[in-house]
């Protein structure tokens, strides 16, 4: 029974995927081919093609029993749907396969992961596991017999027995690391590290970061990028409590610059920055691909959320951002939407000069596009954007010239989630740069060439596609340029 899993819900899939209602699905951003996803998992570059698996619940719009979704791509824009690459169907991983990685070994590439295993009713033990690919093209997977090679007798007493998952893997030298979300017990988390020379047998290093007390009760989905001078960790924070305008949803994803010692297995840090500053933004992973560029997908949703692709029954839910190449700029990532999707751009439109003094209706629609707007704040106290709007709905970019703060407002978006983010951002030479992306449901906000990002899910109805401009005061778009995508 248990090892038709994986046919029984490929066949699922398959046989559901045309009961989709597709009224918000994007266009240019992926998301399951049926039912439920959430993190990116074993995000990888492998024999010239991206990989990109997922969490995955192909029988119903919510969270259920854990599967790994499975995608590939030429350019990670455009994506096609792969057979399901696990099911909760052996021992050790039968209440769930929760996140990981993935790494190249010896040509095959090598799924690491979290298997849930119910001991009994309300008892769940996280282990490591690892499943290897069986083909060149890294389509079937086969799960290591012994699984799991990192059992929970190998966590040290000063961290949960119980939270002990998201492995990330990398190799430095012809070492294996693993680093793996956890928190010491008293609701502070951290990140434990792992070492191996083979992926079967692994041994505890150190706990290698760990919460200041106000960084979240459990640190889940870390990841690490190495660049030239400077090491970045990245985590995801549940529960972490809001500091001002940062960190005002459930749950947080934020980055830390500074040095992994990998003998030691100590990141030392000494400060840390939210990676996204709108409202659904979470459990982030990252890649290198050949160009040596750093790519990062994140789960474009949150956990407690409400969620009307699943409440009113559309037979799916969850996507994940546009892939974003993260460049460090002194103690700071920013972020550029990857640049293969300019390839898809189409239907250019350009704009020039346009001067406001209050709201202006500008003669551009659209419900799915790329949208790049240079203002000149020139003398006005407030100016901004509103994007898919109708008579009674609208989604509001604006600029507080004083407070030198930008918002996202969400409060008349449609259905779904409301509310407001606010960052601070300086304007460079009085100007204010804002690349933006809508599609359907959703909102990335990049601004200053990428200093910050603000993300939402938005709602709005299919007749919400104008386009406002507005100002407080006097100032200029100097030059707005719309392209569709894909
Ligand atoms: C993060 C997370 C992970 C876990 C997975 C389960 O969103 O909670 O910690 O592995 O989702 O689906």
């Amino acid at each position: 029974m248990i090892a038709n899993k994986l046919d029984k819900a490929n066949k699922f899939v398959k046989e559901n995927k045309k009961n989709l209602n597709t009224k918000y699905r994007l266009n240019y951003h992926f998301m399951g081919e049926y039912g439920w996803i959430n993190d990116p998992n074993g995000f990888n570059y492998y024999n010239g093609e991206y990989h990109l698996f997922y969490q995955y619940h192909p029988y119903g719009s919510v969270w259920g029993p854990m599967h790994w979704g499975h995608s590939i791509s030429k350019d990670l824009i455009k994506w096609e749907y792969m057979p399901i690459a696990m099911a909760p169907d052996s021992d050790f991983d039968n209440w769930g396969c929760f996140s990981g990685s993935s790494i190249v070994k010896d040509d095959r590439l090598y799924l690491v992961y979290t298997g849930c295993h119910e001991e009994k009713a309300d008892n769940i033990i996280q282990t490591q596991g690892i499943s290897v690919s069986d083909d060149d093209r890294a389509i079937t997977f086969t799960k290591y017999k012994n699984n799991p090679v990192i059992g929970t007798e190998q966590i040290p007493e000063s961290a949960s027995k119980k939270d002990f998952r998201d492995p990330k893997v990398f190799k430095r030298g012809d070492s294996y690391y693993m680093i793996l979300g956890s928190n010491d017990n008293f609701g502070n988390g951290q990140a434990l590290m792992y070492k191996s020379k083979d992926l079967i047998y692994w041994d505890f290093v150190n706990i290698v970061a760990k919460s200041n007390g106000h960084m979240g009760k459990m640190w889940e989905c870390p990841d690490v990028i190495f660049f030239e001078n400077k090491d970045v960790f990245i985590v995801s924070p549940q529960y972490m409590e809001a500091q001002g305008n940062d960190f005002n949803n459930v749950h947080s994803s934020i980055y830390m610059i500074g040095n992994l010692e990998l003998d030691k297995g100590l990141f030392d840090y000494s400060t840390y920055k939210a990676l996204d500053y709108g409202f659904d933004f979470y459990a982030p992973q990252t890649l290198r691909n050949e160009q040596g560029k750093n790519i990062l997908m994140a789960w474009m949703d949150m956990w407690e959320s409400i969620n009307p692709t699943n409440t009113n029954s559309h037979n799916w839910a969850g996507a994940m951002t546009i892939p974003r190449e993260i460049v460090i700029n002194g103690d700071e990532l920013h972020f550029k939407p990857f640049e293969k999707i300019k390839e898809h751009r189409k239907n250019e439109v350009i704009v020039k000069d346009i001067v406001l003094t209050e709201e202006k209706r500008l003669d551009i629609y659209g419900d799915s596009y790329e949208l790049q707007a240079v203002f000149d704040a020139q003398e006005a106290y407030e100016f901004g954007l509103k994007l898919r709007v109708s008579d009674t709905e609208e989604t509001v970019i604006e600029y507080n010239v004083k407070e030198k703060l930008i918002s996202l407002n969400r409060d008349n978006s449609g259905i779904g989630p409301k509310g407001i983010r606010k960052t601070d951002i300086n304007l460079i030479e009085n100007k204010l740069k804002l690349n933006i992306f809508v599609d359907k449901s959703s909102i990335e906000v990049f601004i200053n060439d990428g200093e910050k990002v603000m993300t939402g899910r938005i709602y709005p109805s299919s007749e919400s596609v104008n386009i406002k401009a507005f100002s407080i005061g006097k100032c200029k778009i100097e030059t707005l340029k719309k392209w569709d995508l894909l």
